[in-house]
């Protein structure tokens, strides 16, 4: 065979989606594996929103659309920034996608090039290095407060080089659930006016969040930079529709226009069904969020009730999404099952395999320390899962 693109070899597969193939593959051989690896929210799309994509198959909405995506829908999305966040968009300031991750892959390829460095605090989603990657620039990670695990003004200033080019921020953050508040936003904006970069604030954990927290993001604190930042969004997450494949990019008329570009010679446009489902969940009725919001509250009381039962775990609380984020270095040394831990590589190995509880290493993240545990399913599995970890690793 002849050689594959050099571009192949850059990045691994998605490590997330792996160990959830993983998981559901023992499932289906029988064994009653708890799966805590996958950030999916395990309620049904809601029937209003079904209902939408049913009626726009029988009235025969099944053709190609506008790449960049149906125009009600832009609108849809345009409204939604104008409602939540007080952000003016405009429709061709917006493209829909093939969810979350293709609308943060057009970001990546029309903001970024060889010799360009992206800023990536850790712990990241592990998808913003491989795309930095794809896109031909070079991710830089940085570290982050040890405490809150959020970047600094401090810490952003110093690694800000002539090649940097773009800073990624992801509040409600994945692996970690931790968000920055409006003033910690202030903040970094200061040091990133000073600096000619573009941001990307990943805003899909937006309707996730707990307690008396509310969401932010840097457009909305330092309205200086609305022209410098890109939004990635998208319906997977607040609407329960992670499998309709639909996420939208938001930003300057100039990279909603490169983007569109991209697609239309890449996917072409989303579903066109989907779109009219995404279109019914952002236009309809909002209840649905805030149910789901509650129930995920509920586990996430739950969860830290337990994993602080789980010796050797440390655990912060985390302000929104839907993980929690421990600290397992404490069991480094001790022997479980017959192996020895060393790493949480090790750690969620020997879960899977004594208990059958499938979580994810840090590594993937960039903390080889931690370990990241969904709460995206039911509180039964939930409690079996974490007394089975707590029994096991007493
Ligand atoms: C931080 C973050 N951004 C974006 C996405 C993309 O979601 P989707 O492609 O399903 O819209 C995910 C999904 O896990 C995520 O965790």
């Amino acid at each position: 065979m002849p050689a594959l693109s050099e571009r192949t070899t850059l990045i691994q597969p998605s490590p997330t989606l792996a160990l959830d193939t993983e998981a559901k593959a023992l499932k289906a051989r029988g064994l009653d594996v708890v799966n805590l690896s996958i950030g999916e929210p395990d309620f049904p799309t809601p029937a209003h929103i079904c209902r939408a994509a049913v009626e726009a198959i029988r009235a025969g909405f099944t053709r190609y659309t506008a790449s960049e995506g149906i125009l009600e829908l832009r609108e849809a999305v345009a409204g939604k920034f104008k409602r939540d966040n007080g952000l003016s968009y405009s429709p061709d300031q917006v493209v829909i996608s093939c969810g979350g991750k293709h609308a943060l892959y057009n970001a990546f390829q029309c903001l970024v090039q060889k010799g360009d460095e992206v800023l990536i605090p850790v712990p990241y989603w592990v998808t913003y290095p491989a795309q930095a990657l794809l896109a031909g620039a070079t991710p830089v990670l940085l570290e982050t407060d040890p405490k809150t695990q959020l970047l600094t003004p401090e810490i952003l200033e110093k690694a800000i080089t002539k090649k940097t080019r773009l800073l990624v921020l992801n509040s409600p953050g994945n692996p970690s659930g931790k968000m920055y508040s409006p003033e910690a936003l202030k903040d970094l904006a200061v040091i990133i006016k000073k600096a000619d970069i573009w941001v990307i604030s990943d805003d899909i954990y937006e309707n996730l969040v707990y307690g008396d927290r509310k969401f932010a993001n840097i457009s909305m604190v330092c309205p200086e930079l609305f022209d410098r930042t890109v939004i990635i969004h998208g319906v997977s997450k607040t609407y329960s529709m992670t499998g309709w494949r639909i996420g939208y990019l938001a930003g300057p008329k100039g990279v909603a226009k490169a983007a569109a570009k991209l697609q239309s010679q890449m996917t072409s446009n989303p579903a066109s069904v989907a779109q009219k489902a995404a279109l019914a969940a952002l236009d309809g009725p909002q209840d649905c969020i805030v149910e789901m919001r509650e129930a995920f509250s509920r586990r996430r009381t739950k969860v830290m009730e337990l994993v602080r039962q789980i010796p050797g775990w440390e655990c912060p609380e985390p302000d929104g999404a839907f993980y929690v984020f421990p600290r397992i270095s404490a069991l480094y040394g001790k022997e479980f099952g017959g192996a020895e831990i060393q790493n949480s590589e090790d750690l969620a190995q020997v879960l899977l395999k004594n208990v059958r509880v499938a979580t994810v290493p840090g590594t993937c993240f960039g903390c080889p320390d931690y370990l990241r545990l969904s709460y995206a399913t039911s509180l039964d599995e939930l409690e079996k899962g974490l007394i089975l970890i707590r029994d096991f690793l007493s």
